[in-house]
């Protein structure tokens, strides 16, 4: 195996998966980040991320892992920095730009392997402004798919490996160097392969979105969406994945993705008709937790509501775009008492509240376990699958008010006194 050195910028959960799978495969990794805070964590041998394995994978690949706030001379440089969406939808590849010139500041020749979702078009213009700057470094693009909370193994055994580009010495070498992960490496031009990855989370979003809708038709009709899910699944063509019906999407991809995707279609006149459909959708079901919970009570005045799950899935600490935001919003807004519990992610779910709805949340609101959150609530409403959530027991309901309302939005609990589920 030829000893690369390869150079990973930005240490988010992309980048930070990257380095960690390519080190456990013996490479050499000088992971760059321009926030000193992060880098001094991982310097410490803890990831600032809650990941599964992340933690154990940096010990166990030390000698391979080299953090710095200086970018290091290495055989190739992956940027992994994030492209927030702008107001317009369309994504911001401000932060694409300014690695590239970190990296022709030492490296006018090396590859530059762009892992950052971005705008159709954006790996041909770095090509572009690398070779005006008298630079020679090809520029690949290759779109990560990995999901949070799974990150780890997603690197480790991805379902296939996509770079775009044309120049064919550097595709040789990363497809030598991926086959470590899959056989499965596709090599595609620039746009083709910047255009699969929105592809790929706008269907999955439409996915969710479609059996959400069904499942609000499910519980109009006497159906039970959970049945209809599987028997539906069963279909190769359909997929058994990504059908569980409940209260919406969250997390920073979908939504900034398809936004991104509907930018580019209005850019170029293409009028792309169902991506806008499936936003729409899930926006109306990010509430209907709230809707639910409003056909059972009048007034949710002083109403005391525990929400349990604020990141926007399972095992992450990231609350970005969870439906938690929504729903608490309208709580608060309802005048409604409302008491939260996440077992990680409380801090990003402040952060995120306050830069969307502009209020300051008080931390009186939060509560450390389960036992406390739902103790003589009203009613208890599920939003993300946590294993501690989903194990709660009638005993645990039983202790804290035997009347109390609870409405599962992930479909996810195996009680069943008193729960109202979505999609019957
Ligand atoms: C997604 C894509 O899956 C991944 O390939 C891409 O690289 C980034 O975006 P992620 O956002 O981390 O990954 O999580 P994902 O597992 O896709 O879940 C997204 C949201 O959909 C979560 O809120 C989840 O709870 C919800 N979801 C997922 C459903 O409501 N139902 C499902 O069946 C699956």
């Amino acid at each position: 195996m030829k000893k690369y050195k390869i150079a990973v910028i930005g240490v988010g959960y992309v980048g930070l998966a990257l380095s960690l799978g390519l080190a456990s495969k013996g490479y050499e990794i000088n992971c760059y980040d321009n926030n000193y805070e992060k880098i001094r964590k991982l310097l410490s041998g803890e990831s600032y991320i809650y990941e599964e394995n992340f933690n154990e994978a940096l010990v166990a690949n030390k000698n391979k892992l080299n953090f710095s706030s200086k970018l290091q001379q290495s055989d190739m440089y992956f940027i992994c920095v994030n492209t927030p969406s702008l107001k317009s939808g369309k994504c911001d590849i401000s932060r694409i730009f300014n690695a590239v010139d970190v990296i022709m500041r030492i490296d006018k020749k090396s590859p530059i392997i762009i892992k950052s979702t971005c705008e159709v078009g954006t790996s041909r213009k770095i090509q572009k402004y690398v070779n005006k700057n008298n630079g020679k470094n090809p520029v690949i693009f290759s779109p990560e798919f990995l999901s949070q909370g799974t990150a780890y193994k997603n690197m480790l055994t991805p379902d296939r490996i996509i770079f775009g580009g044309n120049d064919v010495q550097t595709l040789n070498e990363l497809k030598i160097i991926f086959s470590n992960f899959t056989n499965n490496v596709l090599i595609m031009n620039w746009e083709s392969a910047e255009i699969v990855k929105y592809t790929a989370n706008a269907l999955l979003a439409t996915k969710i979105a479609a059996i959400n809708e069904i499942a609000n038709l499910c519980e109009k009709t006497g159906a039970a969406i959970k049945d209809v899910s599987f028997a539906v699944g069963l279909d190769d063509r359909i997929g058994e994945k990504f059908l569980n019906a409940g209260c919406g999407f969250g997390g920073s991809c979908f939504e900034k993705d398809i936004k991104a995707l509907l930018y580019l279609s209005k850019k170029l006149k293409s009028n792309l008709k169902i991506f806008n459909s499936t936003l729409k959708a899930n926006s109306y079901q990010r509430l209907v937790v709230v809707q639910k919970l409003k056909a059972n009570f009048d007034n949710l005045k002083g109403k005391s509501i525990a929400v349990l799950g604020l990141a926007f899935k399972e095992n992450t600490n990231d609350a970005r775009e969870s439906v938690g935001l929504y729903v608490v919003n309208e709580l608060i807004k309802n005048l409604a008492e409302v008491r939260l519990y996440d077992p990680e992610a409380v801090n990003s779910f402040i952060n995120e509240y306050e830069i969307k709805f502009k209020y300051k949340l008080d931390k009186k609101m939060f509560f450390n376990n389960i036992k406390q959150t739902i103790k003589n609530v009203d009613v208890c409403i599920i939003l993300t699958s946590w294993e501690q959530i989903k194990n709660l027991t009638d005993k645990d309901i039983d202790e804290a008010n035997p009347n109390m309302l609870i409405i599962d939005g992930r479909n996810c609990l195996k009680l069943t006194k008193n729960v109202i589920k979505i999609g019957g």
